[in-house]
């Protein structure tokens, strides 16, 4: 891959067939178990987002092929809005939402999804958004370390009310200015959550013990590489605030696209 290659832009209906291309060849790379990592979207579907008011498509592409996708809404007041059981108290004019992230296998190692959440935060903001969810299988790390290396909080997990899958709900407050400003930890305020070397061996212990965490008026906001935990921080109220330094963990630094 060359990156010096890869352009975003929001997608259209001309680049319908190579949204359900991509989609068929990421779902055929998928195992089993792990098809409930996306909805499985129909042409219909993809349609909809592409001609939407409120549902939109970004793309990248290396060159003229389409490398990676993600759906994005912006849901218009009084909608009827995905994902309805999380953060109903938030206007839906406040809100953005991420849904079907997809990097094809090939480009994967980059954090493409967190270079495209960013990208779209910033449309967002542009609209007057102030508030971004999504919801992740919680056996789906690849794609929650993205989100919470993007700055978004673990609030809330739970079963899916459509399926009953394990998901997490992660959620961030979205603003114009640059960093967050450090805040310090401490053994009081922080908790660590040991997940080890191999993630997916710890994941059927995660769901009890995340919730058991939320119950205790804590938020998941970051990963430390060096202890190999996920870092909960003690919230000072109750789901109103949502903290967001998520670049203290992660020194990584990203190239634009
Ligand atoms: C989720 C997805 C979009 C992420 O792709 P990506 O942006 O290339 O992500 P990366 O491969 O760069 O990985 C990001 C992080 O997850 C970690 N990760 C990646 N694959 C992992 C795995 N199988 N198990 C555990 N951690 C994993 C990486 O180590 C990296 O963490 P780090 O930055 O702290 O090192 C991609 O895996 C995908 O398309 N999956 C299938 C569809 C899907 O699940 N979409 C999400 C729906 S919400």
């Amino acid at each position: 891959m060359n990156k010096k290659h890869l352009t975003v832009k929001k997608l259209d209906m001309d680049n319908l067939q190579d949204v359900i291309k991509l989609q068929q060849k990421i779902i055929n790379g998928l195992h089993p178990d792990e098809q409930h990592f996306i909805l499985h979207r129909t042409k219909e579907d993809y349609i909809k987002s592409l001609n939407g008011k409120s549902s939109n498509m970004l793309g990248v592409f290396d060159q003229d092929e389409l490398i990676a996708q993600t759906i994005f809404i912006m849901p218009q007041k009084d909608e009827a809005r995905d994902i309805p059981e999380f953060r109903p108290d938030i206007p839906n004019e406040d809100l953005v939402l991420y849904e079907a992230i997809l990097v094809d296998p090939a480009y994967r190692g980059s954090s493409l999804m967190k270079r495209m959440l960013e990208y779209i935060e910033n449309h967002a903001l542009d609209n007057g958004r102030k508030h971004s969810l999504i919801q992740i299988a919680i056996d789906n790390p690849a794609s929650w370390i993205n989100a919470l290396h993007h700055g978004m909080s673990i609030t809330k997990v739970d079963r899916d009310p459509a399926d009953g899958v394990k998901v997490l709900y992660l959620e961030k407050r979205i603003h114009h200015s640059a960093q967050p400003a450090p805040l310090s930890l401490n053994a009081q305020n922080s908790y660590n959550l040991y997940l080890g070397e191999n993630i997916h061996a710890k994941i059927p212990a995660l769901f009890n013990k995340m919730q058991y965490l939320i119950r205790q008026g804590y938020h998941g906001v970051g990963l430390n590489k060096e202890t190999k935990s996920l870092i909960w921080q003690k919230q000072e109220r109750a789901n109103t605030n949502i903290l967001n330094f998520s670049n203290i963990w992660n020194n990584k630094k990203v190239s634009s696209l």
